[in-house]
């Protein structure tokens, strides 16, 4: 499928295209694509946002998606080719929607829980999120969609994410920040996107690290995107080694790039490089089989209602409806949730459940409803269908048990978007809300309806002066409601006709997703009735911003804490079997910010507590995307961590608690027991400063160089049996730089067929002469019947036992002994053997690097 354009050809291209041609390809024509140059045969290249899904060009709740679960879990999975698949799915979500590249996957590092958008990323280690990242890219990409590897580099937290500094030093960065995008280039990804921050002082899309080692020694060919909004000034970026400005059509490149170049300022070679470079990437995207080829190879199935393609999509022909493609995903999706679901405590092997023995089951928790599919920010998309875990559970129970439910209290006040379970269009009265434009006069120049209250304005059209969402809400309950607006601009709200908000709200920020997905809310309080419906309208000027989202929201008066949690007491006091599902809430997991606290919100430990006061038969399944405190950890006899599932959330956890299939999941990430224990916490900037003192030591590196025992080790994760580790035999000498084989004996001591993974990590003389640390340096999985053996053939890659040398400025192996160490996680390693490095084979310097 890989049409490789040679260096002729695009050189060809380049000729016929003038400076102005030029300049104008390298900032975004819209927000999603690029400009088409008809001169050169040239179309627009479509973006969309994953990583989780495929969200396409449109901020639509009607355009739906498959969510698979959140990159996290996938890495939990410690399975390449599950992850490739995934991959796979991404790619034909992207075709049906006309995407040519998909801006995932994101690469950054687990390195404090608070950060915002952890659920995005892989891991906190770097070869297990190169490893992962590499397979995604892999998958992605022969689907014949383009893949991103983002933030490059250093974006592991989002305060103040569009012009932190992050101060890293140079060994830190190539051995741990850098390394995933390493694997990833090495992958063959065709795009890189630079990230909002600063580097020791530089801002990202104009930073030296783009040149050299991205593009002179990794070889990375494809062309650098910026993050949206990223090249905020002209000629620092121009002159690095940044390539594309997304989005467009305005921004400093498009503004003052043609003069600079004209000027002398910046040279035209650079624009030539980086018009090469995304010629480059065209032509691979175009190369692509168009969907008719995909159907006949049946890649995709072919579909009888034709999708009509997006405008100025380049996709044509016959499209599968997301019903299809669920249907036929539908295996995978539900696969995924259980092969990255990490049993993390079963006491007396409470788990797996009997189908057929517990006649009651009660399940409790807002999260059995109102399950979080997936993180918050640009990674959102829309499913057209999810399980919940009630509904999994009672599915799976069908026939055989009782299941009650018992919510609680929902963990969060903020209001959410109206949506049609509790509203009804006024114009015809289907659920949802009616969506118009209106004029400055206030007549209707165009009319939608919608199924959610927030939207992203409907269509552009000319004389557009205001967007209105109106609504015929029905409370479900009598009491003092908290109604909010989201959006910037002159804003009101009407409740029956009475204005019960008015003012303008000029936007206070430049970052992309506070502007244009997440606004924040203004909030009145107004008495309703239950089960009378009342009319609501809110309204947005739109010289506040266009593709800027407007949002009605609500939430219902507080309830009685106390008692919501004795009728779960109560319900779990008759069940035979207690099942608590409690996680984060949109505000403590989304893009944009940080979390505050690791504490599970709104009273979920005291619900957890209480229940398993009264059932000594509770599991509790955590629906969260990063790490929470578990202060009842020992109290229960089961913990299910199911992370943000995906839309087939309930019927993989299922498959899990009733044992259909072993829960697969491994920590890709340590959790501590406490905040304090956090080695690294901060996330908040000093003087515009984050200072990564803590060097090459996060996650588990950290924990093991201190001593301390966090809750659940990086790597731990029960299955359904359990395996002794026999022996390791590794070789006694090998060349330094040189790869090698592991060959782990294991067996399966238990009474089920199972999967094991075997992780090993090496521990070698610290360049400070410091406490000699263990890294893992290579994985397999086994899979065993009951009393069998396995060998697990770990290979090691020769970088492995490298350090990058900041004085010679390469990778440096040292002669001597390295320990091997084996086992089932960071913290149980029960295997060990010593290697000895016989001599120094040190790397190539990259040729651009030589005198
Ligand atoms: C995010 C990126 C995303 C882009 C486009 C940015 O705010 O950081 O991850 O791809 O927006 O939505």
């Amino acid at each position: 499928m890989e049409a490789e354009p040679t260096g002729a050809e695009t050189g060809r291209l380049l000729e016929k295209l003038d400076l102005r041609q030029k300049v104008r390809l390298l900032t975004g024509a819209s927000t999603w694509r690029t400009h088409a140059e008809p001169a050169v045969g040239l179309r627009a290249l479509t973006f969309s946002d994953g990583p989780a899904g495929v969200r396409g060009t449109a901020w639509d709740e009607r355009d739906t998606a498959l969510v698979l679960p959140c990159p996290t879990a996938l890495a939990a999975a410690w399975d390449e080719e599950l992850v490739s698949e995934a991959g796979g799915l991404l790619a034909a979500e992207a075709r049906r929607k006309g995407v040519d590249v998909l801006l995932a996957p994101t690469l950054n590092l687990h390195r404090s829980p608070l950060g915002g958008r952890h659920f995005e990323c892989f891991s906190e280690d770097p070869l297990l999120t190169g490893r992962t990242g590499a397979a995604l890219i892999r998958g992605i990409q022969a689907g014949g969609v383009a893949a991103t590897a983002k933030h490059f580099v250093a974006n592991d937290a989002e305060t103040d994410r569009l012009t932190v500094d992050v101060r890293v030093d140079e060994r830190t960065l190539r051995e741990v920040y850098l390394a995933p995008f390493e694997a990833a280039v090495e992958a063959g990804v065709r795009v890189v996107m630079s990230a909002y921050n600063r580097v020791n002082g530089v801002t990202m899309s104009a930073g030296p690290l783009l040149e050299r080692p991205l593009k002179d020694e990794w070889g990375f060919e494809g062309p650098v995107v910026s993050d949206w909004g990223a090249v905020r000034s002209l000629l620092d970026t121009a002159r690095s080694a940044q390539d594309l400005a997304m989005p467009g059509p305005a921004g400093p490149w498009a503004e003052g790039l043609y003069a600079a170049v004209e000027s002398g300022a910046v040279p035209v070679e650079l624009i030539d490089e980086k018009v090469r470079r995304l010629l480059r990437l065209a032509a691979w995207a175009g190369a692509r089989p168009e969907p008719s080829d995909l159907v006949r190879e049946g890649v995709i199935p072919p579909s009888p209602d034709a999708m009509s393609p997006m405008p100025g999509s380049s996709v044509v022909g016959v499209l599968p409806s997301t019903a299809q493609r669920l249907q036929r995903e539908r295996p995978l999706l539900r696969r995924a949730v259980a092969a990255g679901a990490v049993l993390l405590r079963n006491e007396g092997s409470l788990l797996p459940l009997d189908p057929a023995r517990p006649r009651s089951v009660a399940v409790i928790g807002p999260h059995a409803t109102a399950v979080r599919i997936q993180g918050g920010g640009s990674a959102e998309v829309f499913p057209a269908d999810l399980v919940t875990p009630l509904e999994g559970i009672t599915a799976a129970l069908a026939g055989t048990a009782r299941v009650v439910h018992a919510p609680g209290l929902p963990p969060s006040a903020r209001p959410r978007p109206l949506d049609r379970a509790n509203t009804r269009d006024p114009r015809g009265g289907r659920p949802g809300v009616l969506v118009r434009l209106l004029d400055a006069a206030g007549a209707e120049l165009h009319a939608e309806h919608r199924l959610s209250g927030r939207i992203v304005e409907p269509a552009e059209v000319a004389g557009a002066h205001t967007v209105e969402i109106r609504a015929l809400f029905r409370p479900d309950r009598d009491g003092l409601w908290t109604l909010a607006v989201g959006g910037w601009g002159a804003l009101s709200l009407t409740v029956a006709g009475r204005t019960v908000l008015a003012g303008t709200f000029p936007v206070d920020s430049d970052d992309p997703t506070r502007v244009h997905v997440a606004p924040p809310y203004r909030r009145v309080r107004t008495p309703l009735t239950g089960g009378r419906e009342v009319e609501l309208v809110v309204r947005r000027g739109l010289d506040g911003g266009t593709g800027v989202a407007t949002v009605l929201a609500a939430a219902p008066p507080p309830g009685d804490a106390a008692a919501a949690r004795e009728r779960a007491v109560a319900a779990a006091r008759e069940a035979e079997v207690a099942v608590v599902v409690v996680g984060t809430t949109q505000e403590s997991e989304s893009e944009g910010s940080d979390r505050r606290t690791l504490a599970l919100p709104g009273g979920q430990d005291a619900l957890v507590r209480a229940v398993a006061g009264a059932n000594p038969r509770t599991v509790v399944v955590l629906n969260t995307g990063g790490p929470v405190t578990l202060p009842w950890r020992d109290e229960v006899r089961a913990i299910l961590l199911a992370w943000f599932p995906g839309q087939e959330a309930g019927a993989g956890l299922a498959d899990v608690l009733f044992g259909r299939v072993e829960p697969g999941g491994r920590l890709p990430t340590t959790w501590a027991a406490t905040e304090a224990d956090a080695p690294v916490l901060r996330t908040r900037p000093e003087g515009g400063v984050l200072p990564y003192t803590e060097g090459p030591f996060i996650g588990y590196r950290a924990w093991l160089r201190s001593g301390a025992v966090p809750a659940y080790w990086f790597g731990h994760g029960l299955g359904y049996t359990t395996w002794a580790y026999e022996s390791m035999e590794a070789p006694a000498e090998v060349g330094a730089g040189e790869p090698f084989d592991v060959r782990v004996v294991l067996r399966n001591t238990g009474v089920r067929r199972g999967r094991e993974v075997v992780q090993l990590y090496l521990a070698g003389p610290e360049p400070d002469g410091g406490p000699q640390v263990p890294r893992l340096v290579g994985h397999a999985a086994v899979v065993a019947d009951p009393g069998e053996r396995a060998v697990a053939a770990v290979r090691v890659d020769g970088r492995a036992a490298a350090r990058w040398s900041t004085r010679e400025r390469r990778w440096v192996a040292e002669p001597g002994e390295v320990t091997l160490l084996c086992g089932r996680s960071a913290g149980e390693l029960p295997l060990r053997a010593v290697t000895s490095l016989s001599r120094s084979v040190p790397e190539a310097p990259p040729e651009s690097a030589l005198p």
